[in-house]
């Protein structure tokens, strides 16, 4: 899919997203099939995402070029142009080296392939902890060099000054309680919330994103009944990532989900297998170079006249 997408990009047989090719799409697409918002062409909007509390699931997964935005859009109601970028495309151990500019350059990117799901921009590992002051300068910076609706950052009870203070002035936020990978040092790695003592903590940090005024919480790497306590408890959407289905909607990582990524954990379901499908074509092409079998006659430029 995502091949023949480029090649039909190369081949000029699919411009870059441009609205024509949106209303075309749009004309011929199975309302059952894409999401709603795309099916109507309706943007999808913060107080429309928040509305969704207790309603029909929300549908997000992560993206970071604008080739892969482009096919995620027409299902997705949100897409997060996560930090996990630094692991799954930029092949860091963690996300802790991801940079502002990282952020700006995929969110950018992105944006060039969307026309109707919610982009949120995450924000990267101290570029908001110091003070909300910097955090409305970086947060301000993603939303004007990206163009962007939302930022996500990680935190929860510490964290409610500055989603206050962002929320307060235009920016919308999206926060991120339970598992959080920017804490990985602290925690010893990349530990799932499951002891009943941690229980209450984490639900304290959902009522207070939620009092300082996020429009939505991703829930990460937690016990089931603890996903159902923080649902109940908070009246914004929560977005689950190993978090069950007690969660209003669910997000994946795009790379982990088609097997673009060979770690995988137990939340992750492999729907794909690029991986295979890319390594099978590399190993054509080589042998077909090898044996000079490509390029063929059909991939050869003739000179225009016999002179
Ligand atoms: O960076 C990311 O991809 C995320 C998801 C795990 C929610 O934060």
């Amino acid at each position: 899919m995502i091949l023949s997408t480029i090649i039909d990009v190369i081949k000029g047989e699919s411009p870059m997203s441009t609205t024509s090719t949106l209303s075309k799409k749009l004309a011929t697409a199975d309302p059952d099939q894409v999401s709603e918002n795309y099916a109507k062409k309706k943007k999808m909007t913060v107080p429309a995402f928040v509305a969704r509390k207790g309603g029909k699931p929300l549908v997000c997964l992560t993206a970071y070029t604008a080739h892969v935005a482009r096919l995620v859009d027409e299902h997705a109601d949100m897409i997060l142009v996560g930090d996990s970028l630094g692991m799954v495309i930029h092949g860091m151990p963690n996300t802790l080296g991801v940079t502002m500019e990282h952020m700006i350059m995929h969110g950018q990117a992105v944006m060039r392939g969307v026309e109707k799901a919610l982009v949120v921009v995450d924000m990267p590992f101290g570029s908001f902890e110091e003070s909300p002051e910097v955090a409305f300068r970086n947060a301000s910076r993603i939303i004007k060099e990206t163009g962007c609706a939302a930022v996500k950052l990680e935190g929860g009870a510490e964290m409610a000054d500055t989603i206050a203070y962002l929320s307060a002035r235009g920016i919308p936020v999206m926060a991120h309680i339970g598992l959080m990978p920017q804490q990985m040092n602290t925690a010893g790695g990349f530990k799932a919330v499951r002891s009943k003592e941690q229980f209450d903590a984490v639900v304290a940090d959902a009522k207070a994103v939620e009092a300082a005024g996020a429009f939505s919480v991703v829930v990460e790497g937690v016990a089931e009944r603890l996903a159902n306590r923080i649902n109940q408890a908070i009246n914004i959407p929560t977005i689950g990532i190993g978090a069950s289905a007690e969660c209003d909607g669910q997000i994946l990582v795009f790379e982990d989900m088609v097997g673009l990524f060979p770690r995988v954990p137990t939340f992750v379901k492999r729907y794909g297998n690029m991986e295979d499908m890319m390594r099978d074509a590399i190993t054509r092409y080589a042998d077909e170079v090898r044996d000079r079998s490509f390029p063929a006659d059909e991939h050869t430029y003739k000179a225009k006249d016999s002179n």
